[in-house]
């Protein structure tokens, strides 16, 4: 009888423990061990389907020759340097690594220009990298037109989305296996956590409790976590402004303006850092604007940011444009406002 109620005790203490180990409160407090957990496995445990590019082991050696890659174009491999990716660029002269905006599930350009505003971050043409382990789709919208048939195959893949960048966007090669699998390891460290999603106490003690819950409540979790932030970034091109509608800075924000050249023109062209073309803040970058704002030219800024520039044979730079969720024709005013000003130095 003892006996009995001994392995009744034992049992029970089993249930219990395996019980707390599969919750994702364990016994550190409900939010605060959430927090950390990444939002794939959460996904997962609520029975979504996993990711395409889903990594099962991570390896932060791995993840580290990623970031040298993405930030240098090249890394060190058993004792010895790798081959660049690019003669031209790096990932990071047109894509930031750290979130974005305080809202993950906004798009909006303004609200993006005011989050680098207020964590002195670049302001780019490519979306950050943070949380691009957990986005579904690439190159969307209107990068069919710019690419091609190329895209077709990119769209579903990070694995195509990354060599589609690094031969085509970043006037390179395609990666060695070895490389891209760095690369994406360094993605998966980069991978959202539910604290990253900013979710209300109760949403969260609900997805905490998902044990208790019913497949139709699962899914409605899925839908409420997925709202809270973007699986894609949407992509519009717009034409070159027609002269008639363009306001030559008239109404503008200088001061926008100034963040906007500061921390995306001149990210690539101070000192030539990634063009030949070298722009500052003085009266002759500023000059050489003013002159050509009426014109359909590539030294228009009406032009040059919604078209950039394609790549000549013989020389394989080129500009990426700006779509309009990458800037505003507000912002493009605000910015030739900035560059009246400084014109007039
Ligand atoms: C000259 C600019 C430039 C460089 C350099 C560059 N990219 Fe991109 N990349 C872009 C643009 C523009 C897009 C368009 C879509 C977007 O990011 O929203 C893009 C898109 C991507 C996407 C799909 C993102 C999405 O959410 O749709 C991936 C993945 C990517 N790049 C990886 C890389 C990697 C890895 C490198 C470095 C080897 C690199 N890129 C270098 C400009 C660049
Ligand atoms: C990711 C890097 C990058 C960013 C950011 C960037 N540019 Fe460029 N830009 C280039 C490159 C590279 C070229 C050279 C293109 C070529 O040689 O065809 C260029 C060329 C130009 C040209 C000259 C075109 C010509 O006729 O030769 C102008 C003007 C220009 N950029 C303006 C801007 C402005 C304004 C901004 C900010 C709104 C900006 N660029 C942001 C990389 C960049």
């Amino acid at each position: 009888m003892i006996k009995y109620f001994f392995y009744t005790f034992v049992g029970l203490c089993f249930i219990t423990i395996s019980l707390s180990f599969t919750d994702f409160s364990s016994n550190k407090g409900l939010t605060s061990s959430i927090d950390s957990v990444s939002l794939e496995e959460v996904l997962i445990k609520l029975g979504d389907s996993p990711l395409l590019h889903q990594m099962k082991d991570f390896d932060e050696e791995k993840a580290k020759m990623g970031e040298d890659i993405i930030r240098d174009g090249f890394t060190k491999r058993n004792g010895k340097k790798s081959k660049r990716i690019s003669k031209f660029f790096v990932c990071t002269d047109c894509h930031n690594l750290t979130r974005e905006f305080d809202d993950l599930s906004s798009e909006s350009p303004e609200k993006r220009l005011e989050y680098a505003k207020s964590h002195s971050i670049p302001f780019l043409q490519g979306s950050t990298f943070f949380g691009i382990y957990n986005r579904t789709k690439f190159y969307n919208g209107d990068y069919k037109k710019k690419y091609g048939e190329l895209v077709d195959g990119a769209r579903d893949s990070l694995d195509n989305a990354i060599q589609l960048c690094a031969e085509y966007c970043s006037s390179g090669r395609p990666m060695l296996d070895w490389e891209l699998e760095a690369v994406k390891h360094y993605f998966k460290k980069n991978e959202l956590l539910m604290k990253d999603l900013n979710l209300s106490e109760d949403l969260l003690e609900r997805i905490n409790q998902y044990q208790n819950a019913t497949d139709s409540e699962k899914k409605e979790l899925i839908g409420q976590i997925k709202k809270r932030y973007r699986q894609f970034y949407s992509a519009t091109f717009l034409p070159t402004m027609d002269r008639d509608k363009r306001k030559y800075g008239e109404g503008g924000d200088a001061e926008n303006g100034k963040a906007i050249y500061n921390k995306s023109c001149l990210h690539c062209h101070a000192y030539k850092r990634a063009t030949n073309l070298s722009l500052d803040n003085g009266k002759l970058s500023g000059r050489m604007f003013v002159k050509n704002l009426e014109n359909y030219s590539d030294k228009s800024l009406y032009q040059i940011i919604r078209w950039g520039t394609y790549a000549k044979t013989g020389r394989k730079q080129y500009m990426p444009l700006y779509t309009k969720e990458k800037m505003s024709d507000e912002q493009i005013n605000d910015l030739v406002a900035y560059i009246k000003q400084i014109s007039k130095k």
